[in-house]
Formats: C-alpha cells, structure tokens, sequence
C-alpha cells in the first residue's frame, strides 16, 4: 500500500510539473504571439499606407501620359494645319496673282514691236514661270495634295524627284506590296516622317547617296531611309537642353498612329531611319 502511495505521489509530482512547464510555455507562446500579432499590424499598416502612395502615383503618371498623348496629338496637328493655311495662301493669292502676272506679261509682249523690249519681256515672263513652279512645289511640299489623289508611292516618287533636281542627291526608291492608300494618316504620317528624314539628309550628312524602301510586312508597313553621310552621335542630340525637334516630331508623328522611328547611327557611318506603322492584317 505504501509503495503505491508512493508510486501515485510520485505520478502526481511528474504530472503537476508538466502541468506547470505547460502554463509557463503557454505563457511564452502567448506572448510571442502577441508581440507578432502587433509586428503583422504595423506591417498591414506600412503595406496599406504604401499601396495608397502607389495608387496615387499610379492615377498621377496616367494623368500625365494622358496630358502627354493630347499635347502630342495637339503638337502634330497644329503643324499640319499651320502648313496647310499656308499652303493654301501660297497656292490661293500668291499663286493667282503670278498666273495673272505671266497673261498681262504675255499680252505686252504681243503688243511689243521693239526687238530689245521683247526680249526683256521674254525674260520677264520666264521669271514668272519659275516664281510659280516655285511657288506650285513650296505649296506641295506643304501640303502633299497628291497623296489623297493618287496615295504615297507616286507622291514619294514626285517628291524624290523635286529632291533630286534640286540637290543632286542619288537616291533610289524600292516599294513592295503598298496598298494606294493606308488610311487613317497613316499615308500622311509615313510622308512627313521620310520629307523630314530627307531634309536631314541634306541639312547635316553630306551624304553621295539614300536609299528609301517602303515594305509591306504581315501587320505593318516599313519605311527605311539610309545615307551613307557623316552620321552622328545620338546621344549628344537627344540629351541638349534646347534639343532639335525634327526628330522628336517624327518620332510623335509615329507614335499618334501606333507606330514607332528607330535610328541607327554613328560618327562616320552613316544614318539608318526605320519608321513602323502598323496596319490591318493583310487577308490573302
Ligand atoms: N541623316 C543625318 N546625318 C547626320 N546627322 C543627322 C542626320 N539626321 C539628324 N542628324 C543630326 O541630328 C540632329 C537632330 O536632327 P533634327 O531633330 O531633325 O533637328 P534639326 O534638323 O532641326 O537640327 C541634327 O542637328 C543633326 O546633328
Ligand atoms: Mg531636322
């Protein structure tokens, strides 16, 4: 009997102290919960207060590149309208006044009977003419009419022309697969950003000669103009304060019809233009 009181203390010491270590370990437990408990709250609060900031800035850059696109598509649209009244007061009053100008020359010369007279009117009347054509291919280059009469191809091929007459650039011109029009500014998009990458060319390369094409892709039309002229260093222009603007516009140019202006270009090497417009898949 004494051995099993013994034995039962003995069960109830070991039991108690278990009891005892378990209430201690709850204890701990508890508390390292708890002080969790208070690291995940401050936590939840950093990441609420931090996603708030990051929602803000978020609506903030939309709104920027919302502004951005507007201005963008306000920038390219008051050049084209800007060259196009000017192009209509070139072709509307200056332009009417030369062709009058040249029918009352006509009409002295035939009433002009003195050798030496006539040939100064001969010479007057010339003068008209060139100021006209002159006149005819300022107001062209304005405003392409052209290219909503008979689509890019022959409006780049009339313009190759006028630049080669009057720089003597050697430029050649391959096209496949382009569709009369584009639609959608996509004919006028790809002439300014080539009527622009040409005036460069002769502005700043000094180049012998450019070749231009003009591809149909799957989903995009490509425009590639290469001089083999001084090149330069692009990042010298793009990071000037007071930076040029051609290029920038016909990279804004591209980017209003989905599409994009790459340039490949060193000191010494030449200039490769890529413009991408993108166009409905073709059905074949
Ligand atoms: N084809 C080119 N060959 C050599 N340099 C060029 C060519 N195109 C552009 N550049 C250089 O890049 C600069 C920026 O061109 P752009 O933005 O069209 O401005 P701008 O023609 O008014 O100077 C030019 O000033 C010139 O230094
Ligand atoms: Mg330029």
């Amino acid at each position: 009997a004494v051995e099993t009181a013994v034995g039962f203390i003995r069960d109830f010491t070991f039991l108690r102290n278990i009891h005892v270590n378990l209430e201690e370990e709850v204890r701990v437990r508890t508390a390292e919960l708890e002080k969790i408990n208070v690291e995940l709250r401050n936590e939840i609060a950093r990441r609420e207060k931090f996603e708030k900031a990051l929602q803000f800035s978020t609506t903030q850059i939309i709104e920027y590149s919302r502004r951005r696109k507007h201005l963008s598509k306000r920038l390219v649209e008051l050049l084209e309208q800007d060259r196009r009244d000017m192009a209509m007061a070139l072709h509307d009053h200056i332009g009417q006044i030369l062709t009058t100008l040249k029918m009352d020359l006509e009409l002295l010369r035939k009433k002009v009977t003195d050798e030496g007279a006539r040939a100064v009117m001969e010479s007057a009347i010339e003068k008209a003419s060139q100021a006209m054509s002159f006149s005819r291919n300022i107001s062209q280059e304005l405003r392409p009419a052209m290219l909503d009469t008979l689509g890019l191809v022959p409006s780049i091929e009339s313009l190759i022309t006028q630049v080669t007459q009057s720089s003597g650039l050697k430029i050649t011109f391959f096209h496949r697969g382009i569709a009369s029009k584009l639609g959608n500014d996509k004919d006028l998009t790809l002439y300014r950003i080539l009527q622009e990458a040409l005036t460069n060319v002769l502005k700043h390369a000094s180049a012998r000669s450019v070749d231009i094409t003009l591809i149909r892709k799957a989903n995009s039309v490509l425009l590639t103009i290469e001089d083999d002229g001084s090149g330069f260093d692009q990042k010298q222009v793009t990071t000037s304060a007071k930076g040029p603007l051609g290029i920038l516009i016909m990279k804004e140019r591209a980017a209003q019809v989905g599409g994009t202006v790459d340039i490949e270009t060193r000191p010494g090497k030449g200039t490769h233009l890529t413009a991408r417009v993108p166009v409905q898949e073709q059905i074949s």
